[in-house]
C-alpha cells in the first residue's frame, strides 16, 4: 500500500483527478468504480475541467456504482445516481451505455446484485475503484463488520451512516439499507484509491491504517490490496504514527 499525504484538500482533490485522468489516458476502454459523497466532490470537478482542457476521451469507459441507498429514488438529489448523473455523466457526455448503476428502488434487490456482478465480470473487472471513508470506517456500504467474502449486497446501514447520510438531502429521509459492492470487489479492483480529508476523518484514518486488521474496520482492506493507495490532506493524517518523508 501506498501512503500519500497532500497539503490540503484542494492538492489531494487536484491528485485525486490526475490518478483518475491518468488511468483513462493509458486505458480508454477503463472500467470505473467511483464513489460519491462530499470526499471526491472537488476532484470530480477538477477532473470534468481537465478532461476537458486536454480533451480526454470517455466515450469508451465505463462506470460502475459503488453503492445506493434503498428506496430512495434516481432523481432524488441524495441518490448516488443523482450525484454521479450531474457531476460527471453529464458534465463529461458519458451515455446511458456506459453505465452501470444500482437500482435503489428495485423491488428484485438480489437480483440487482447478481446483474451488477455479472456486468463487473463481462466487464473483466474494475480498473480503477476509488472509495471514500465512512466515519464508523466503511467503504461503499460495507459497513463494520461485514463480510469480505462478498461481492454485491444489500446491507442493513449502520445507526452512523444513517445519520450522517442525511448531510447528502433536503429533507429528513429514511435511510434503512444500502446496496453496496463487496469487499471481494474492492479487493479484486485492478487499483484501488482511498480518499480522506479533513480532521473529522483522521481518527477513523489512524484506526484503518495503524491498527491490526479486522473485520470492524472495513477501510482496513486498503492494506491487503497490493495496488492500494491511499490519498488523504494533512488534517485527516493528523493522529498518523508513521508518516511517509
Ligand atoms: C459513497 C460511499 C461512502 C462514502 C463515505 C464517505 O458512494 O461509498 O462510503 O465514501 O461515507 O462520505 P463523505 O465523502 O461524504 O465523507
Amino acid at each position: 500500500m501506498q501512503l500519500n499525504i497532500y497539503k490540503d484538500h484542494h492538492t489531494l482533490s487536484l491528485e485525486a483527478a490526475e490518478a483518475i485522468l491518468a488511468t483513462v489516458k493509458n486505458n480508454p476502454t477503463a472500467v470505473l468504480c467511483l464513489a460519491t459523497g462530499d470526499t471526491p466532490a472537488v476532484a470530480y470537478e477538477l477532473l470534468v475541467k481537465k478532461a476537458m482542457d486536454e480533451q480526454v476521451d470517455f466515450s469508451h469507459c465505463i462506470f460502475i456504482a459503488l453503492d445506493e441507498w434503498v428506496g430512495i429514488l434516481p432523481e432524488n438529489e441524495g441518490s448516488c445516481h443523482y450525484f454521479l448523473e450531474s457531476r460527471l455523466f453529464k458534465p463529461l457526455n458519458i451515455s446511458a451505455s456506459q453505465v452501470h448503476l444500482f437500482d435503489g428502488m428495485a423491488t428484485d434487490l438480489a437480483g440487482e446484485c447478481k446483474k451488477m456482478d455479472e456486468a463487473i465480470a463481462a466487464k473483466g473487472g474494475i480498473d480503477l475503484m476509488l472509495v471514500g471513508v465512512g466515519l464508523n470506517g466503511h467503504v461503499g456500504f460495507n459497513e463494520p463488520g461485514v463480510s469480505a467474502d462478498l461481492y454485491a449486497h444489500v446491507i442493513n446501514l449502520d445507526d452512523i451512516t444513517r445519520l450522517i447520510g442525511q448531510k447528502y438531502f433536503q429533507q429528513n429521509t429514511v435511510l434503512k439499507q444500502g446496496i453496496t459492492l463487496g469487499l471481494k470487489h474492492v479487493l479484486e479492483s485492478k487499483k484501488l484509491v482511498m480518499m480522506a480529508s479533513g480532521l473529522k476523518k483522521a481518527e477513523v484514518m489512524k484506526k484503518a491504517l495503524e491498527e491490526e486488521i479486522n473485520i470492524l474496520m472495513p477501510a482496513g482492506i486498503i492494506r491487503m490490496h497490493s495496488q492500494g493507495v491511499v490519498m488523504m490532506d494533512e488534517t485527516a493524517a493528523t493522529y498518523l504514527t508513521v508518516k511517509p518523508a
